[in-house]
């Protein structure tokens, strides 16, 4: 291989660390706590956390009575905020604060009538914390949804609509949205929610993408972040490989190319 590109935004985000550090404060201050969910995508700084006595759980009902948890950069519904509540459990609130801001917008937007409309993968923890914000929240995974709500009833073109975006959302995916919305219907306010670090990082694996023979993407299955990465660039790069570790990548993936790309 004669040149890797290495994305220089490559790696986990502001939100993620920050999470990370109140996870590892609270840990060393308590003695322990329950992580709910996964706090961050790499086994090893998990490994970590679990050494300081902060153990993962999978849901609210295994948090123990008056037990302290911390809430994953992605926040979380508000049902489980109530029942952690009830349970006495104390909550280090981790949400990002970019997705805290959204929280705070979709629930403004509802209580002065309006209809809140979020572009975003509507099962992804974060769309559903958003939504759970709302009483009667829309949830659309692009264009064809929205243009599908829009030809339901022809009185939805009349309703006042805020709409926001997943904070990973694809820039290209929500823009093409909210543009339709805004031709089709007479009251729309637009937020662009779509985090600074992601853009950033999109930008970047597009760009060199477009530049390189293969692409490696390198990120947990399970993240929206690193499958939206993938899905960019398939889109400027016909060789894309996407990892969770080292091992997973052969010599043969490199044959006769000259130049990889690396973001993560
Ligand atoms: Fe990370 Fe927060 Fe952006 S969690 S991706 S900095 S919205």
């Amino acid at each position: 291989m004669a040149e890797v590109r290495v994305a220089k935004s490559a790696g986990f985000c502001y939100g993620v660390e920050r999470a990370v550090k109140l996870a590892e404060e609270t840990a060393r201050e308590k003695g322990g706590c329950a992580m709910l969910g996964s706090i961050i995508h790499n086994v090893h700084v998990v490994a970590e956390l679990e050494a300081l006595g902060a153990r993962q759980v999978d849901s609210v009902e295994e948090v123990r009575p008056g037990e302290t948890v911390i809430i994953r950069s992605h926040g979380e519904r508000k049902e489980v905020f109530d029942r952690l509540e009830q349970l006495g459990a104390v909550c280090v609130n981790a949400t990002c604060p970019n997705v805290v801001h959204i929280q705070e917008l979709v629930s403004q937007a509802e209580q002065e009538g309006r209809q809140v409309v979020i572009i975003g993968e509507p099962h992804h923890p974060e769309v559903m914390g958003l939504a759970s914000w709302c009483a009667h929240p829309l949830v659309f995974d692009g264009p064809e949804a929205v243009k599908m709500w829009l030809a339901e009833d022809p009185k939805n073109r009349e309703t006042p609509v805020t709409v926001v975006a997943q904070t990973t959302c694809i820039r290209e995916l929500f823009e093409t949205s909210w543009k339709i919305l805004k031709k089709e219907c007479t009251n729309v306010k637009i937020f662009d929610t779509i985090c600074n670090a992601t853009h950033k990082r999109q930008t970047e694996a597009a760009d060199i993408a477009g530049k390189v023979d293969v692409m490696v993407v390198v990120g947990d299955r399970k993240s929206a972040n690193t499958k939206h990465l993938t899905e960019i660039c398939l889109r400027r790069c016909r060789r894309v490989l996407q990892i969770e570790n080292a091992d997973e990548l052969s010599p043969d993936f490199f044959n006769g190319c000259s130049v990889a790309g690396l973001t993560a």
